[in-house]
């Protein structure tokens, strides 16, 4: 049992960055592999049923009124197909898709300059639309409202403001929390979706679809192990597909089969529900330091040295979903299945 718990500490530095790297949630330029995996149709998008239905509504209406898409907020973890989504509806409306990202726009005119080179009906794609600064959200406003742009020219009593029109167009948002929007910004969006974590048959059908098209040979309950394991995510599907097949060629017979992705994925450090190292450091943590909770998210964060928003944005969500974590008035709270699952006894705090 020992060993057992041991097993599950934080490893050293140099194992645990192995992990971290692993089961990352974000995006790196060693995921750039994984755009040809991108699905480009609707049809071809797996999961997120409610998603899919209403988006293939509005987007045959917009077409059949040849108006363009409303704007379209997409929010949720990362990893979890906003950006591919984005993509896709750009394809379906057959438009242009442009792309750029909220820390990537600094001045307002970099964001007047973007506007202004749209065609008609395109898709602006804003990422991490929570990360634009004030300044610049200002000119959002009468550009997603009234397809206008506000330009004033000069300065002090001499300053003339301009109005210059803008086709028609769709701007799409991703953000990691819908709730670190602006109120005035979130209430321009017409369409707004929260993207859930995926299923552990839909994330087999992305794996099973991905290892076609990579040509990775992997059987039905080899791909259910490494879906098992991905933690709701297909980003994480399919880099631990790409690690498992390593494994199955080196130390298999190159064919992905459960009990080969089972000893993989166990030598990555990627546990059976597919917690990585800082899931379950920010676990120990609140079980060790804070007998368990409630504590505050900012004492959480400054005890594993994390910065608050990488647990509030990746750890979070899914240590909830799967019922690890609690969100209480007073704090976070670690729960009875958390304890088991770490094979810990849970101490009665006798009130
Ligand atoms: N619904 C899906 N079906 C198949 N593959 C998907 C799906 N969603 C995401 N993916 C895969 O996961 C990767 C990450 O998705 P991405 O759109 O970049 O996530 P996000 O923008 O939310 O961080 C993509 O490269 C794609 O290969
Ligand atoms: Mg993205």
């Amino acid at each position: 049992m020992i060993e057992q718990i041991k097993s599950l500490r934080p490893k050293t530095a140099e194992t645990a960055s192995e992990e971290t790297r692993i089961v990352a949630r974000e995006e790196t330029e060693k995921d750039e592999w994984q755009q040809s995996l991108r699905p480009k149709a609707l049809s071809d998008y797996i999961g997120q049923p409610d998603m899919r239905r209403n988006l293939s509504v509005y987007i045959q209406a917009a077409l059949s009124r040849g108006e363009a898409l409303d704007h379209v907020l997409l929010y949720g973890p990362p990893g979890l197909g906003k950006t591919t989504m984005a993509n896709i509806i750009a394809n379906e409306l057959g438009v242009n898709f442009r792309i750029t990202s909220g820390p990537a726009i600094e001045r307002p005119a970099d964001l007047a300059a973007i506007l202004s080179n749209l065609e008609e009906h395109d898709v602006l794609f804003i990422d991490e639309i929570h990360r634009l600064n004030r300044s610049v959200e200002e000119i959002l406003y009468p550009a997603m409202e009234d397809f206008s742009l506000d330009i004033i020219m000069g300065k002090g009593p001499g300053a003339r403001s301009y109005r210059i029109n803008l086709p028609p167009f769709t701007l799409i948002g991703a953000t990691t929390r819908a709730g670190a929007l602006a109120a005035p910004l979130r209430d321009r969006f017409g369409i707004i979706f929260r993207m859930q974590f995926y299923g552990a048959e839909e994330l087999e059908q992305i794996i099973t679809r991905a290892a076609r098209i990579l040509e990775i040979p992997v059987e039905a309950d080899g791909a259910s192990e490494i879906a098992r394991r991905a933690r709701g995510t297909p980003r994480i599907a399919n880099r631990l597909l790409k690690r498992v097949r390593d494994f199955a060629q080196v130390m298999g017979s190159g064919v992905i089969t459960r009990d080969l992705a089972a000893n993989a994925l166990n030598a990555l450090h990627v546990d059976s529900l597919g917690l990585d190292a800082t899931d379950r450091e920010v676990l120990r943590t609140i079980i060790d330091k804070f007998n368990g909770g409630p504590v505050g998210i900012d004492t959480i964060a400054a005890a594993v040295c994390e910065e608050r928003t990488t647990i509030e944005d990746v750890c979070e969500p899914y240590l909830m979903q799967i019922g690890f974590l609690s969100r209480t008035p007073r704090g976070r709270v670690v729960t009875k299945a958390a304890y088991r699952h770490l094979g810990l006894e849970m101490e009665e705090t006798g009130g």
